[in-house]
């Protein structure tokens, strides 16, 4: 984060468009407060984009509307009973929320919603101090009480009061924590981390499809390691995503084999790196098969008689068991599809580093990985985890020759596949010929065309044919 000073001053312009400036007054005239919150502060802090304007006030829904309506050019019920208006302002999006202080069932998570009448309460009660920050406006006046400022520069996240409490009310909060550190590269306070693994088992109530949308959110992210190891550090992965923490096999003093856990996470990182050095966004697929590559290693662990350890058929079973536990996730089929897809075909490529494979193996190898190839060519490089350099090196090279070859491959292929603009019949046809040497002599002058110049469609390649051939006389 930059100076405070700096921040403070990007909010204030966020927050003094013609468009905002113009809600805070209506709201002051209307004798209500009126205050930027959450996420846009802390984004404007971070320097991050500010996309969405969230919105607190002490107005009740009824009230929001009233004030909003007039001067919108749409406006929409979020949920008139939790309190929360949207509205569209020229380029402005914003939501508009009822201070709250609300009370959670305690089973289901759904809040009991009770409205409140002081922004710091309202504050207060959210998951992370720095997600507790407001901007009042239109005096422009930060409202920090619980420390959201502080945390923000030592990169620390922690709930505004007990963890157990905040965690307790709403137990998807401490996937959120895990989803932070992942997006912001924070470290979740002791307290915080304790009081998640006290409160693990209360994930069980929350839907799978918020689960699934956090994970998501949390693999997306540019430290998804990261958040990972907050998952299977808090138990929280033991009941959303057990195959990860299974990972940590007992290693043996005497059968060696690296650790599966840590593998999997340094070729998480070694993907988000490739994924963005070939030039693409942050693709979940590929980042789900390589967290999930080698979970089909627990089961298959074989200590041989010589002391060596296998995993046969791990692939396979990896595959089987992604599918199953992307699917009891609520993840989508073409998701899980690919990403079982991607776990099965992840050793094939070792099997090239052995021995140069034909061309024949090139080609099914590509059409196997069908349009998965291009994840394939990255889980299959991130997978090179060894220290050794010369191993790795040697690898990196076979990965280089392997794609080498797939694009010579490509390109011999396309070039066989290029004919001229005209076919026999119709050269014979436009220079009255009947079969004989002239007509491949035609034939190879349109083809030489063809390379040279592209396709140029029937009517220009008749006549510059037409020349050709009066040029020959
Ligand atoms: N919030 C909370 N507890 C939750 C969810 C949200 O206290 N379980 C509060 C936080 O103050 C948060 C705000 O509501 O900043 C808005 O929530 P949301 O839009 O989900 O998150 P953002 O922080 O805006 O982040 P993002 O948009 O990246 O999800």
């Amino acid at each position: 984060m930059e100076s405070v000073a700096a921040a403070l001053a990007r909010l204030q312009l966020l927050a003094t468009g013609p468009e905002i400036s113009l809600l805070a007054q209506r709201f002051a005239d209307a004798g209500h407060e009126f205050a930027l919150v959450g996420g846009p502060v802390r984004d404007a802090f971070l320097g991050r984009v500010v996309s969405d304007l969230d919105f607190t006030t002490d107005a009740t829904p009824d009230q929001i509307l009233a004030i909003v309506a007039p001067v919108a050019d749409a406006h929409w019920d979020i949920g008139r009973e939790f309190g929360t208006i949207g509205a569209r302002l020229g380029e402005e999006t914003v939501e508009i929320t009822t201070y709250r202080s609300d009370s959670y069932d305690g089973a289901t998570r759904k809040p009991v919603v009770e409205f409140g009448s002081r922004l710091e309460d309202d504050l207060t009660r959210r998951d992370f101090t720095i997600n507790a920050m407001a901007l009042r406006l239109p005096e422009c006046v930060l409202v920090d009480p619980a420390g959201g400022v502080e945390d923000l520069l030592a990169g620390v996240l922690r709930t505004p009061g007990a963890p157990q409490v905040s965690f307790g009310d709403d137990p998807l909060r401490m996937m959120r924590a895990a989803r932070f550190t992942a997006q912001l590269g924070f470290r979740l306070d002791d307290a915080a981390l304790a009081a998640a693994v006290e409160l693990a088992p209360s994930i069980d109530i929350v839907s799978r499809e918020r689960v699934s949308d956090e994970l998501r959110k949390l693999l997306l992210a540019p430290e998804a390691g990261r958040g990972i190891r907050v998952l299977v550090d808090s138990g929280i992965a033991e009941r959303v995503l057990p195959e990860v923490p299974a990972l940590r096999l007992e290693i043996d003093e005497h059968a060696r084999h690296k650790d599966v856990y840590e593998h999997s996470l340094t070729a998480l990182d070694r993907a988000i790196v490739l994924e963005r050095e070939r030039g693409h966004p942050p693709t979940l697929v590929l980042r789900l098969a390589v967290l999930l590559h080698d979970i089909g290693k627990p089961e298959t662990r074989k200590i041989e008689p010589d002391g060596s350890v296998t995993f046969h058929h791990h692939d396979v079973l990896g595959a089987k068991l992604a599918a199953r536990r992307l699917r009891e996730l609520r993840f989508d089929n073409d998701t899980v599809k690919a990403v079982a897809e991607l776990i099965r075909l992840h050793l094939r490529f070792f099997g090239y580093s052995e021995g140069r494979w034909s061309d024949s193996a090139v080609r099914r190898y590509v059409r196997d990985a069908g349009d998965l190839l291009e994840w394939l060519h990255i889980l299959s490089r991130a997978d090179v985890t060894t220290r050794n350099q010369r191993k790795s090196g040697a690898l990196a090279a076979a990965y280089d020759d392997l794609e080498a070859r797939i694009a010579a491959l490509a390109e011999e292929e396309e070039l066989a596949a290029i004919r001229p603009d005209l076919d026999g019949e119709q050269i014979m046809a436009i220079l009255g010929l009947k079969p004989g040497r002239e007509v491949g002599d035609a034939y190879r002058f349109l083809m030489e065309l063809r390379l040279d110049e592209g396709s140029l469609g029937y009517d220009i390649a008749r006549s510059r044919l037409l020349e050709w051939w009066a040029a020959r006389g």
